[in-house]
């Protein structure tokens, strides 16, 4: 059932765990993804970004693919379909008009004011078709999509003040966790995530996921994290399996290939899921 992420993410708040967000590629990823997750009987959250969107063939195509899998798949879970880090009201629009759930407004590159403005927009449009809104605030470096960018901090202030004024649904404030790998240990502020937390009634969202010691994602959790965004780590765990397959075999369908990693993804997406929702 493809739903917004409101409910989902007030439902882990409440609970005290996160509902885990799955990065999207393509066909098989999603297929793998969905079949795991309704085995677990847990819901998702399906994440695009704008470039795993163009490589798919665009928002309507990542959509009517997604609705067709839940259909033929007879998916019964919560599923939301969410656009991750858009870069503009434009993006987040056709997203809408193509029938996402739900969208991040990441407007975070510019200065707070402007990030308010745009995400407003962004609020307006969405709340009125029953579609919830994610924002940054700060900013959350390392690379994606093949776009490196640098850290900056979110600050308790700008975060009460973005929410006050967008009425966005959920928040993720930069606190030092970046996209793909890190180089050391991460070193999240989690004085500054447990003070956010505690000031706002909305859920909270981690991104860059991946490389997150599991000692760490838990006290990111008991400080008001809900939402936990993964994409590198799936990655990774694919294409170790596929890398292995391809040197061991002759093989040339496409289906073989490709398909050689989706036990890599399905154990990757237990197992995440296990953690974010305190289910072992
Ligand atoms: P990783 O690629 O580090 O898992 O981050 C994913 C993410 O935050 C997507 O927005």
């Amino acid at each position: 059932m493809l739903v917004n992420s409101k409910e989902m993410l007030l439902e882990a708040k409440r609970g005290h765990y996160a509902v885990p967000h799955f990065n999207i590629n393509n066909l098989e990823w999603t297929k793998y993804i969905l079949e795991e997750m309704q085995e677990m009987g847990k819901p998702v959250i399906l994440g695009v970004s704008e470039g795993a969107s163009k490589y798919m063939g665009g928002w309507n195509a990542v959509s009517s693919m997604v609705q067709g899998l839940l259909k033929d798949l007879k998916i019964t879970i919560p599923v939301c379909l969410h656009v991750d880090h858009g870069s503009s009201f434009e993006t987040c629009q056709q997203a809408i008009d193509a029938g996402f759930t739900s969208v991040m407004i990441d407007a975070s590159r510019h200065p707070l004011e402007e990030n308010i403005a745009i995400t407003k927009q962004v609020v307006d449009y969405a709340h009125a078709k029953g579609v919830t809104v994610e924002a940054e605030i700060g900013h959350i470096g390392g690379t994606e999509d093949n776009i490196t960018s640098s850290a900056t901090n979110a600050r308790l202030d700008e975060c009460l003040e973005l929410v006050q004024k967008t009425g966005i649904d959920s928040l993720a404030p930069a606190l030092g966790s970046v996209h793909g790998l890190y180089k050391g240990e991460p070193n999240l502020d989690f004085q500054t995530m447990k003070e956010i937390s505690e000031h706002l009634e909305i859920p909270l969202v981690l991104h860059g996921g991946t490389g997150i010691p599991d000692f760490q994602i838990k006290e990111a959790i008991s400080c008001g994290i809900n939402k936990i965004n993964i994409n590198t780590e799936l990655q990774i765990a694919w294409h170790q399996c596929v890398k292995e397959f391809v040197e061991k075999n002759d093989a040339y369908d496409p289906r073989k290939v490709i398909g050689s990693g989706e036990k890599a993804i399905k154990d990757k997406v237990k197992e995440k899921t296990t953690l974010f929702m305190n289910l072992s």
